[in-house]
């Protein structure tokens, strides 16, 4: 069984993606209603969300169906482009442009949010998991309760499925009262939009990792410039080795900027 699967993993292809075009001769009607769409005139490609399809398209082997997924999988794969926060960081010797759908994102990437301002950054993911509507619901609500990304269709009148009316009697547009400018933080009443505060936090407890943290921190002191970033950098960087380009190349830039001072 493994030299086969070895045999498979090592042949070139597999793993890269076919194009929307191979899948019209089968799915004609999701392909015809889905090109139409924002996202599909942007690039994002069938297999973004339901994997790579060379052997699907010949006829053998499934996909995945994001909604069969089990919560953090399933949420990975608007996540991998929909979030935005304050840092992304590669693990050690991973690609996150090798995730597929289907695996859980946070093996090629740990995120990060401001601790003080989680939801803020402008991807809808943070936004959504700062809401008192996901934090109590749970994975029931994901991006999918509300977005139909095949015909790019958004139903606004899905808080229904959670909310009676007489919760709240001001109004049948929830969303635009609730969600204005498309804040996905589903807030009371409109809300603050700044980061503030200079701490990270990771934004769930699989993105932990004091490597990743370290680089979050980097990175976003080359943006601020706020010093007692840089510091936290160093501090949780000094301790992680050395062989590491990542690390390396982020204390160089720090050592450098520190000389330039002097
Ligand atoms: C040769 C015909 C054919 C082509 C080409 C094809 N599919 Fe399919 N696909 C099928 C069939 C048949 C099923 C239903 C399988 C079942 O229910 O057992 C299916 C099912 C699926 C499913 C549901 C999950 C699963 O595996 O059952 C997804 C998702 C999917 N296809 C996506 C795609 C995408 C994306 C492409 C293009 C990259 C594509 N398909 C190309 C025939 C095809
Ligand atoms: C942005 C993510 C996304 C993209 C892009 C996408 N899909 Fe899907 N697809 C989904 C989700 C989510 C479901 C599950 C829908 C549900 O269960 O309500 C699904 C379900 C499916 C299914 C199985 C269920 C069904 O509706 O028959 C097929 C087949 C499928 N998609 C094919 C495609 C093809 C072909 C394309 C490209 C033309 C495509 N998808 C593009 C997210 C996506
Ligand atoms: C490969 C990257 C990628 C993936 C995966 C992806 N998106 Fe998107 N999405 C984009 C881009 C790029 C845009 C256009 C820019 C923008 O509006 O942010 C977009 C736009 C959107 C929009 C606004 C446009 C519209 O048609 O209303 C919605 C809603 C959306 N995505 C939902 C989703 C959902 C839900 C998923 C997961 C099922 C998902 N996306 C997965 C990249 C992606
Ligand atoms: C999957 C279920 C679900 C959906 C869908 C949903 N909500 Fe909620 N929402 C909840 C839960 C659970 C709470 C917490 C109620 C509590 O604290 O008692 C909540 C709380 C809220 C609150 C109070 C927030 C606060 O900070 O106190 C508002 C406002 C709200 N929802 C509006 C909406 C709007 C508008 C929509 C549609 C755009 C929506 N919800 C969709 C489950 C949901
Ligand atoms: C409770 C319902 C709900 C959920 C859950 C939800 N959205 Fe939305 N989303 C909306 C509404 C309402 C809009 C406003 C646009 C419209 O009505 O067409 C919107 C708009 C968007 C846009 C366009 C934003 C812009 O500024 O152009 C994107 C992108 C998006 N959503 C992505 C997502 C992603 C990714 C998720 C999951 C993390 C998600 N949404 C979850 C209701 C929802
Ligand atoms: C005209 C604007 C407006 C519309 C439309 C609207 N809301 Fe509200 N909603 C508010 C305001 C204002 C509050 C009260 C905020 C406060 O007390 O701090 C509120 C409060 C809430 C709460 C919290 C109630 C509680 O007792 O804690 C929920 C849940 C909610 N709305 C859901 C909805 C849903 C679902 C819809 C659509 C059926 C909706 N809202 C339509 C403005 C609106």
């Amino acid at each position: 069984m493994i030299p086969i699967l070895l045999a498979l993993l090592a042949m070139p292809g597999l793993a890269q993606f076919t194009g929307n075009a191979a899948c019209g001769e089968c799915h004609r009607n999701i392909v015809r209603r889905y090109a139409a769409t924002v996202m599909s005139k942007e690039g994002v490609l069938c297999e973004n969300c339901h994997g790579a399809a060379g052997m699907h398209v010949k006829g053998s082997g499934r996909l995945e169906v994001p909604t069969a997924l089990e919560g953090a999988a399933r949420d990975a794969v608007c996540g991998q482009c929909h979030f935005t926060g304050a840092a992304r960081i590669a693990r050690a010797g991973r690609d996150v442009g090798r995730y597929r759908a289907g695996e859980l994102l946070t093996r090629y990437a740990a995120s990060f949010v401001y601790a003080a301002a989680p939801g803020v950054g402008g991807g809808k993911m943070e936004e959504l998991a700062a809401s008192r509507c996901r934090q109590k619901a749970g994975a029931e609500l994901w991006c999918g309760t509300c977005h139909d990304t095949h015909t790019g269709v958004t139903d606004r009148a899905a808080c229904a499925g959670c909310h009676r009316a007489q919760q709240c009697a001001r109004g049948k547009d929830c969303a635009g009262c609730h969600m204005p400018g498309n804040d996905h933080r589903i807030l009371r009443r409109k809300g603050a939009g700044v980061a503030s505060g200079w701490q990270l936090r990771p934004f769930t407890a699989a993105d932990e990792g004091v490597r990743e943290l370290g680089l979050a921190y980097y990175e976003v002191w080359t943006k601020t410039g706020d010093l007692r970033q840089r510091d936290e950098a160093l501090r949780l960087l000094g301790g992680v080795g050395r062989k590491d380009m990542a690390v390396r190349k982020a204390l160089a830039g720090m050592q450098k900027v520190g000389t330039k001072k002097r």
